[in-house]
């Protein structure tokens, strides 16, 4: 069978009806949960899903408002609940009700050699012995291997996964996209102003729409965007990442490259590749942007130097400023960038 995974929707209608008009015919539609909160719509798109019976798992929002309902119903007092998830428990019909209701915590699509599910797997765990609120909450794992919520208590636990199955998850926008050997996350923040990704199968393919706007409130949360395996990126080399398109709607990469000579020989470096006289990439396409020498990224338009230590210009118009530079996190033997468009 075809599929169409899409990640977090958190209300977005709009976008999830544009992302499956786009990439959805002929395919099953899955979603990875938290359907609901944040965004504008929440009773739309659990109405849509409940409609077209779409297959799908339960997310941590979606959780937080069925305990609340199901405290309602049997008479007992319900657990306090944000505002957020108020307005949504207002909003939902008894078909909607009944639809996240009967959505499971993991779903397996053994066809397609895949388990979906909303926050993560234990590794070592058996499927039916996960547990619910690890698999709906869980991003990392610490040292000891137990399951956090928290990025900063260990490791991604899709970067543990030991396969042969495939996970398919949410639930973690600040990470953003997530591409591991036997793990995919698909939460790139739709809600945020980000996009709303999908996971074609059998292709594994990913495809986006982007965010019709920033729904939360909040500025968008820096996400962190996955560059690669970081022993592959070799002293000297530079690649090219891509970041959130701008507030404006412009299209924003990042250069990310490791150090080759000097006191900081081997360190990684990543700057937003726009020129600070104009604001135009450094070069054109995929081209590299590098000097002769190493020591200088070199604009292609009026002939700008930035030192790749620390971006700042030595020659040219804009002399004296200097690249926008981006965090780079090395963990677990990849490397990422730090967005923080807005
Ligand atoms: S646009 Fe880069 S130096 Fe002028």
């Amino acid at each position: 069978m075809a599929y169409l995974i899409v990640g977090d929707v958190h209300g977005c209608l709009e976008e999830l009806v544009a992302l499956v008009d786009r990439y959805g015919a002929g395919r099953t539609l899955v979603h990875v949960g938290d359907l609901v909160a944040k965004g504008p719509d929440s009773r739309g798109v659990v109405a849509y899903c409940a409609e077209r019976s779409v297959l799908g798992v339960r997310g941590n929002h979606d959780e937080r408002i069925l305990a609340w309902q199901h405290a309602v119903d049997r008479g007992l007092t319900p657990p306090p609940v944000a505002r957020e998830h108020m307005r949504v428990c207002e909003e939902l019909g008894e078909r909607e009700w009944a639809y996240l209701r009967a959505l499971p915590y993991v779903l397996p699509l053994p066809d397609v050699g895949v388990v979906v599910v909303h926050g993560g797997l234990v590794p070592g765990v058996p499927l039916e012995a996960q547990r619910p609120e690890h698999v709906v909450a869980m991003r990392t794992l610490r040292p000891d291997g137990t399951p956090s919520d928290r990025l900063e208590d260990g490791v991604l636990w899709a970067t543990r996964w030991p396969g042969p199955q495939e996970v398919v998850f949410g639930h973690d926008a600040i990470s953003g996209l997530q591409r591991h050997r036997f793990a995919t996350g698909i939460d790139t923040g739709c809600v945020y102003g980000g996009r709303l990704t999908g996971y074609l199968l059998p292709e594994r393919r990913l495809v986006h729409v982007e965010a019709r706007r920033n729904w939360s409130g909040k500025p968008p949360m820096p996400r962190r965007v996955l560059v690669g395996i970081a022993s592959e990126l070799a002293p000297g080399r530079l690649v090219h990442v891509p970041l959130r398109v701008s507030p404006r709607g412009l299209p924003r990469r990042a250069i990310v490259l490791r150090l080759a000579a000097g006191e900081h020989a081997g360190q990684v470096r990543a700057y937003v590749d726009i020129c600070r006289h104009l604001p135009v990439p450094l070069s054109a396409g995929d081209a590299s942007p590098l000097d002769a020498s190493g020591e200088h990224l070199v604009c292609g338009t009026h002939g700008a130097r930035y030192r790749v230590v620390d971006g700042y210009c030595v020659e040219g118009p804009c002399r004296g400023t200097r690249l926008e530079s981006l965090q780079v996190i090395e963990e677990d033997g990849r490397l990422w960038v730090v967005d923080e468009t807005r």
